[in-house]
């Protein structure tokens, strides 16, 4: 069992989260969780809407927060709209009163999901469909060490943004060197967002944490790359799209995935490592397989580890080395020093 699939009460994944959100300098959102906290603890008025237990890996919090921040931008609660940055509006920590801009912001918050139980009730089904651009900064890194043509291929893409990695910014201190060309692009989800619609856009930037202007810059310059660079992301389930994927004669299939892992169920991930090795194990030097990973470690539920597997039929084919270590939404990247990856004789020059 993964880390992610234990139960835990409502209350401590929502403390987990709202701990990550303040640490990773985002007040405003943290706030939103800290306002259900006291809610669930106290007057109880969102305990019919909420369940009491959850499965940590689920990451509940995330999903309250970007639906209340869809109620926000939708002007649905606009007096949530008023204290949130990204909607151009102040942060109770910034405003000159911040204990009674906090109370506002509360009291605001639980009557934004007490007035739209529904909207919410589905929300938190939904499997949060963070598009973050920043973790394309670490598909680069792969991509990086990779001359010549590349297919790339990713399954949980919600939008498939970063099937544009090429082409979004990147960070040239932790690249080998220039971009391949990517030939093909092709991803898969279960719950495809077009990009290139009104709801999509604001969908996707629910998913923004409310004083993270930062991302909010980045997910807007992606929404112009992903409506000139066109990508294609069919409606299908991960395990079953890896099984569609053939590798081809003069390119390096590059497999990628990022924080989408801790969603599958253990049967879904033995499926889909399986067929990473069928495909692995027909790879050559003239047709390689990149198995590109950014995904949580496995023992530190706050830190994230890219992690790029090699299949070209040659010696030591099909083993993983730990490229680097960050942040979910790819900050504070480390690179780690690694002999099995990026030195690889590459044959699809
Ligand atoms: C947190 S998002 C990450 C999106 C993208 N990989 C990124 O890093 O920006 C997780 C995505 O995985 C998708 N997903 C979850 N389970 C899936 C499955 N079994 N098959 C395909 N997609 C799945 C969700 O719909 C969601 O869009």
């Amino acid at each position: 069992m993964m880390r992610g699939d234990e139960v835990v009460p409502i209350e401590s994944q929502l403390d987990w989260q709202e701990r990550y959100c303040r640490a990773a300098g985002s007040p405003t959102s943290a706030e939103i969780l800290r306002a259900v906290i006291n809610d669930l603890q106290g007057p109880r008025s969102l305990s019919t809407v909420l369940p009491s237990h959850t499965r940590f890996g689920d990451l509940i919090g995330l999903r309250i927060m970007a639906a209340v921040h869809l109620l926000a931008i939708e002007r649905r609660a606009p007096a949530v709209a008023i204290f949130a940055p990204t909607l151009g509006g102040v942060a109770p920590s910034r405003s000159a009163d911040p204990g009674r801009a906090n109370r506002q912001f509360h009291d605001a918050v639980i009557e934004a999901i007490a007035s739209n139980t529904e909207m919410i009730g589905t929300a938190i089904t939904e499997v949060p469909q963070t598009n973050e651009v920043g973790r394309s900064r670490l598909l680069r890194i792969a991509l990086s060490m990779i001359r010549g043509g590349v297919r790339l291929f990713e399954f949980g893409a919600s939008a498939g943004l970063n099937l544009r990695a090429d082409h979004l910014p990147g960070d040239p201190a932790l690249e080998s060197g220039p971009m391949p060309s990517v030939t093909e692009r092709r991803g898969c989800d279960l719950n495809p967002i077009d990009p290139t619609t009104t709801s999509g856009r604001a969908r996707l930037t629910s998913y923004v944490w409310m004083d993270d202007l930062d991302r909010f810059e980045r997910l807007r310059g992606a929404l112009q790359v992903a409506a000139e660079i066109p990508a294609t992301v069919v409606k299908q389930d991960a395990a079953d799209f890896v099984g569609t994927i053939e590798l081809h004669t003069g390119s390096t299939t590059v497999l990628w995935h990022s924080s989408m892992w801790v969603y599958l169920d253990e049967g879904s991930r033995i499926r889909i490592s399986e067929q990473v090795i069928r495909l692995g194990a027909k790879a050559t030097r003239e047709s390689p397989l990149w198995h590109v990973a950014w995904e949580p470690l496995p023992d530190d539920r706050d830190h994230h580890e890219l992690t790029v597997q090699v299949w070209d039929g040659g010696p030591g084919s099909g083993t993983v080395g730990r490229v680097a270590i960050g942040t979910t939404h790819g900050r504070q990247v480390t690179l780690v020093a690694n002999d099995d990856v990026g030195d690889r004789d590459q044959a699809c020059e």
